[in-house]
């Protein structure tokens, strides 16, 4: 689907209207940093870039608009399941702060491509329920890392171990895992790559695997049978260093099926050493190591420290290279990449020095203007990016038809009875109403229309549906 914004666009005001406008599944990569339910208010320090800057992190259901309440509890009954057991754990704060997250990320999963990832980047205040609402939402076979970053060298919490860690739940596609690689370290390259020779460092690995074959990797090579020792030839075929030796060294070497063959094109490429003992093994060359995927523990990124470069002061700054290393792992140039939660616009800054198409939102007018100067400094000519404060009106519902004209089938469909107060009403009186409000990012969509007597229509104003319930 195409998207229904412009590359370059941030919107101002709360992101659940903004996401409500945006198409069905236009977005490559989305990068969410929410507020974490930490009990928290953040503020930006006076003279920073951006003084001014705040944003509270404490909940109660006062936070939560009531049509949230209950939209989970009609959209999402598993979802809402997990908020019910977070209230029963935790309270009515874990309660509220996940009701809110709920029917964002709910929105985020329809505008998100088929095709797409999400990261989730939060603390271990409410990474545990987070996950489980993941799982749900985006469903459990999507998941591929639970990531851990640590932020920071040492915390001294009293009482308990100190809190280093941050945590980024990780949906979606498999990783470009080329795109991520990181160096060896030198303790790692010390310790595996201990031998040299003219080509470089190098290590010594094992040609065979365990247990026997009555096949070709069952026979001997230059007098040696790795079936005397109950094993098996396994000679590199596929992988990283098949395709470097392809590649570097013995052009054709990845069409070789012949296991004795291919150790005899081992050999005479030098590629094979001989213990004191006779038995061959794997010269594995450093040269041909592409680096590191990093794992699921992310150690090497510091966090954005007082002097930095790139340090604007905004509160719960995230650093460039934590945003570069996720949109590289999951997405391609081109692509179109949004954080709903852009704060400084850390990601947008990421991404648009990755060549992709970005977009942000944030309650915080801060926003546009730091992602403004950040990237114009970096671009020197830079158009500015588009501000905006309306949601996006969404262009894939086809030409919907006026409203009203739904009016005979939904008589129908309700057997003339007004779902507000259940009662039989004659058709001229009866009025199509919308369930979500225009205003509050609701469609003309047929599934977003009922009728109302116009008694119920009158009282429910412009009020969501929800609502209006709860006060009658
Ligand atoms: C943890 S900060 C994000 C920091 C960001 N990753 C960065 O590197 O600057 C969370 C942000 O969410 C914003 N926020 C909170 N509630 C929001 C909402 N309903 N809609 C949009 N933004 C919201 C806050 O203003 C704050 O900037």
């Amino acid at each position: 689907m195409t998207a229904n914004f412009a590359s370059g666009t941030i919107w101002t005001g709360d992101n659940l209207a903004v996401l409500r406008g945006m198409n069905d599944a236009c977005v490559d990569l989305i990068y969410l940093d929410p507020p974490f339910n930490s009990n928290r208010t953040y503020e930006a320090p006076i003279g920073s870039k951006a003084a001014g800057a705040a944003f509270k992190d404490t909940w109660t259901l006062d936070d939560v608009d009531v049509y949230e309440h209950g939209e989970m509890a009609d959209r999402n009954p598993a979802a809402y399941a997990v908020i019910e057991a977070a209230r029963q754990a935790q309270g009515k704060s874990m309660q509220s702060y996940l009701i809110f997250m709920a029917v964002r990320l709910l929105e985020m999963r329809r505008v998100l491509k088929p095709t797409g990832s999400v990261y989730l980047h939060c603390d271990d205040t409410a990474a545990h329920w987070l996950r489980v609402l993941m799982d749900g939402l985006f469903s459990k076979s999507a998941f591929r890392n639970h990531l851990i970053w640590k932020r920071i060298g040492n915390h001294n919490d009293g009482g308990r171990f100190g809190r280093t860690a941050d945590h980024l739940l990780f949906y979606g596609q498999d990783i470009h895992r080329n795109a991520v690689r990181i160096p060896l370290s030198d303790q790692n390259v010390a310790s595996k790559y201990r031998h040299s020779d003219e080509r470089g460092a190098y290590s010594s690995d094992d040609l065979t695997g365990p247990g026997v074959s009555d096949g070709e990797a069952g026979t001997a090579w230059q007098g040696w049978n790795p079936t005397d020792i109950g094993r098996h030839w396994s000679v590199p075929r596929t992988g990283d260093y098949a395709r470097w030796i392809d590649g570097s060294l013995i052009h054709g070497y990845l069409k070789e099926d012949g296991i004795l063959k291919r150790l005899d094109l081992l050999h005479e490429a030098g590629l094979i050493l001989f213990t004191s003992k006779g038995t061959p093994r794997l010269k594995r060359y450093l040269e041909a190591n592409p680096g590191q995927v990093p794992p699921d523990v992310w150690v090497d990124i510091p966090p954005v420290n007082s002097q930095a470069r790139e340090r604007t002061g905004y509160p719960t700054q995230k650093p460039l290279a934590l945003l570069q290393r996720i949109i590289k792992a999951s997405s391609d140039e081109g692509d179109l990449v949004l954080d709903p939660f852009c704060g400084c616009a850390t990601t947008l800054v990421a991404a648009d020095r990755l060549q992709r198409q970005w977009a942000g939102i944030d309650l915080s007018p801060l926003a546009i203007k730091l992602v403004d100067e950040r990237i114009a400094e970096e671009r020197g000519l830079w158009g500015g990016a588009t501000a905006l404060t309306e949601p996006p009106k969404r262009t894939d519902l086809g030409e919907l038809p006026n409203y009203r004209t739904h009016r005979h089938r939904l008589y129908g469909e309700q057997e003339g009875v007004c779902v507000g107060c259940k009662t039989h009403f004659p058709f001229r009186v009866m009025e199509v109403d919308h369930i979500l409000p225009r205003v509050k990012g609701g469609t003309d969509h047929p599934d977003n229309l009922q009728l109302l007597c116009s008694g119920c229509n009158r009282s429910k104003g412009g009020r969501t549906m929800a609502e209006w319930r709860a006060t009658q």
